[in-house]
């Protein structure tokens, strides 16, 4: 177990507790907690929070703190009192920063569920280098965006060859729905589009050189994959930026590693559907009134019922070469946007807080931060990673 910052009240404080993802995250924590874990639900209002608390097993252990993102001290006070803070807290973009910047500067790690590429690459900018002097971990997209990936990579690259070349693609397939919180994060990100490629500019500007080594992750091409049997769509996610952070951070993906993602579809007519309702839902984001009329649809706090998330389902599958070794791997588990993203958010807060893990500081992909200890939690929890077939 880290000793770092073990005289503060919490282990854990899990900020945003009363949100969609947040409740679930809370309900996992309580009925997963380990024998004396130290943790807190905080948010703005004392009253949700209260009934919260109210409906977990063994309630009245948790502590409740409130944190309001307008008010700066009462973050500040949040990220002083906890080991771990993992926040649901969005759009990120708009509410996230200042408690990035309380951890960075009191050297608390820090996970949320960002997947907006400008809000990671600004924070990477604003406050890497302090967290790196303070020894806290900043940990964005530690949900379905983007720990299957991230993990589903680093378990493949596992099963290759090293110090050669290698060359991973990756197929989502799922059956799920999103929520408002989802929702709103992402059309606000459809709306930044020119910010997030300045964000990303000035983040490259600061990022040292990669040296004696390459790496790229893309979105792949439009193509019939034959190797998954199933139409395979560019997916303009957050997630092979995170790859390539990892794969530059860890030297076992090799001396040239490339990685592409797709979204795989079985039949063309549901693939062409898809790509028009994704540049539609974009297109029409450009509008402030088109995006107003979107954002009611799904208001905060909405999300997909009991009986909808016990049906919902994901699988990855990965295609991995290289050093004439071929291996097709799969992690697949249930509900991926919110049952599965709240045991993966609160299975990465318990791993930076009790296991046993390589040293790192500033901005931290899953991968390079927790690895293997992360993959054992997760396999223990129910989500699968396997290895399905090698040549
Ligand atoms: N990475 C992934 O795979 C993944 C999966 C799921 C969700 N997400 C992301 O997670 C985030 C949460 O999603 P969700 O659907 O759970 O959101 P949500 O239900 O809309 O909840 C938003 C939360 O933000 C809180 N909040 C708003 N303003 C605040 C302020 N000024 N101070 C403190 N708290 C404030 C709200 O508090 P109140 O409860 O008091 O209103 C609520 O708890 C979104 O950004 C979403 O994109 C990511």
């Amino acid at each position: 177990m880290s000793m770092q910052n073990r005289d503060r009240p919490y282990d854990i404080v899990l900020f945003g507790a009363t949100s969609f993802a947040g409740a679930l995250t809370a309900e996992y924590l309580a009925g997963h907690a380990p024998e004396g874990l130290r943790w807190a639900i905080a948010g703005r209002s004392a009253e949700k929070l209260e009934r919260l608390r109210d409906r977990l097993p063994g309630g009245a252990g948790v502590g409740v703190l409130r944190a309001d993102v307008c008010d700066p001290a009462s973050v500040r006070a949040l990220a002083d009192s906890a080991r771990v803070v993992a926040t649901t807290v969005g759009p990120y973009v708009t509410y996230g920063e200042e408690l990035v910047a309380a951890c960075a500067d009191a050297g608390t790690d820090y996970l949320d569920l960002a997947g907006e590429p400008e809000f990671v690459d600004l924070m990477y900018v604003r406050h890497d280098a302090r967290a790196r002097e303070t020894g806290a971990r900043l940990v964005h997209a530690a949900g379905f965006d983007s720990i299957p990936y991230d993990l589903g990579v680093y378990f493949t690259v596992r099963q290759l060859p090293e110090d050669v070349p290698l060359t991973v693609d990756g197929f989502v397939t799922a059956d799920a729905a999103f929520s408002g919180g989802t929702f709103g994060s992402a059309l606000n990100q459809f709306a930044r589009l020119r910010e997030m490629a300045a964000a990303a500019r000035d983040r490259r500007r600061h990022e040292p050189r990669l040296v004696g080594r390459r790496v790229s992750a893309a979105l792949g091409a439009p193509r019939f994959a034959k190797e998954v049997g199933a139409w395979a769509l560019p997916m303009p996610t957050i997630d092979p930026q995170i790859v390539r952070r990892s794969a530059s951070a860890l030297g076992r993906y090799g001396p040239d590693f490339r990685y592409r993602q797709y979204a795989a579809v079985r039949r063309l007519p549901v693939a062409v559907g898809g790509v028009a309702a994704v540049g539609a839902v974009a297109a029409a984001a450009q509008l402030p009134s088109a995006r107003r009329w979107l954002s009611g649809r799904l208001r905060p706090g909405d999300g997909p019922s009991p009986e909808k998330r016990a049906k919902s389902w994901f699988s990855l599958r990965f295609v991995g070469e290289g050093g004439g070794r071929r291996v097709l791997t799969e992690v697949s588990g249930g509900d991926p946007g919110y049952g599965e993203t709240a045991k993966m958010l609160a299975e990465s807060a318990l791993c930076l807080a009790f296991d046993d893990l390589p040293r790192t500081a500033g901005q931290v992909t899953t991968a390079a931060a927790m690895g293997d200890a992360l993959i054992e939690r997760l396999r223990a929890a129910g989500i699968r990673f396997r290895v399905a077939s090698t040549r």
